[in-house]
């Protein structure tokens, strides 16, 4: 059984991120979703909201689970048995940030192997935090996130 983590901040998840789950179910037997219960970064939806927004994106994609975590990803991945860490790699400004973290990861934990794969590429410019900028502003995102979250960034900016 092929397990890996997923981790990350997913606020919210997005059509990328999406991308990414879809690509590695075909690689791997079992995928978990994992979001980042401390990252370091001002956060607009909570873990619960953030846990509940990938549960539903991910309800038909039976080798798909959803968790959260504190601490070390590394720490999270060995505790749930799995083999590598998927993190997606949309352009070459983000290689050497995600070039660093696979290597200290490896040196924390040579046994879990960081799994870098790229998006379609119309999702290459695309981060949550310029979906929560256009959100706040009331733009159309319903390219670039599922109905269902859209939905929730409505609620939370007022959208008429
Ligand atoms: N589609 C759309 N957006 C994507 C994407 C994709 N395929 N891939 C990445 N992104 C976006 C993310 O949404 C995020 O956007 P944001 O900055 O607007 O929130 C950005 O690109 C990537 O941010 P980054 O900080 O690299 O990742 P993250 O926030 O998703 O997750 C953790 C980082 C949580 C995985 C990492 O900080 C971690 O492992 N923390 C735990 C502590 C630890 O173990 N530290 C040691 C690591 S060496």
């Amino acid at each position: 059984m092929a397990k890996v983590i997923y981790p990350g901040t997913f606020d919210p998840v997005t059509n990328g991120h999406i991308d990414i789950v879809y690509r590695a179910v075909e690689l791997f037997d079992e995928v978990i979703v994992t979001v980042a219960r401390n990252p370091s970064k001002t956060i607009l939806f909570s873990v619960d909201e953030r846990v509940e927004m990938l549960k539903e994106s991910f309800k038909d994609l039976k080798k798909v689970t959803v968790d959260s975590f504190d601490g070390l990803v590394v720490d999270h991945a060995r505790n749930l048995n799995a083999i590598g860490i998927i993190r997606g790699l949309r352009a070459i400004s983000d290689f050497e940030y995600e070039f660093q973290m696979a290597l200290m990861n490896r040196k924390l934990a040579g046994e879990i192997t960081t799994i870098l794969l790229m998006p379609h590429a119309k999702y290459t410019y695309l981060n949550s935090t310029i979906v929560r900028n256009l959100a706040q502003f009331h733009g159309d995102i319903s390219e670039f996130v599922p109905p269902h979250v859209f939905e929730r960034l409505k609620k939370k900016f007022g959208y008429k």
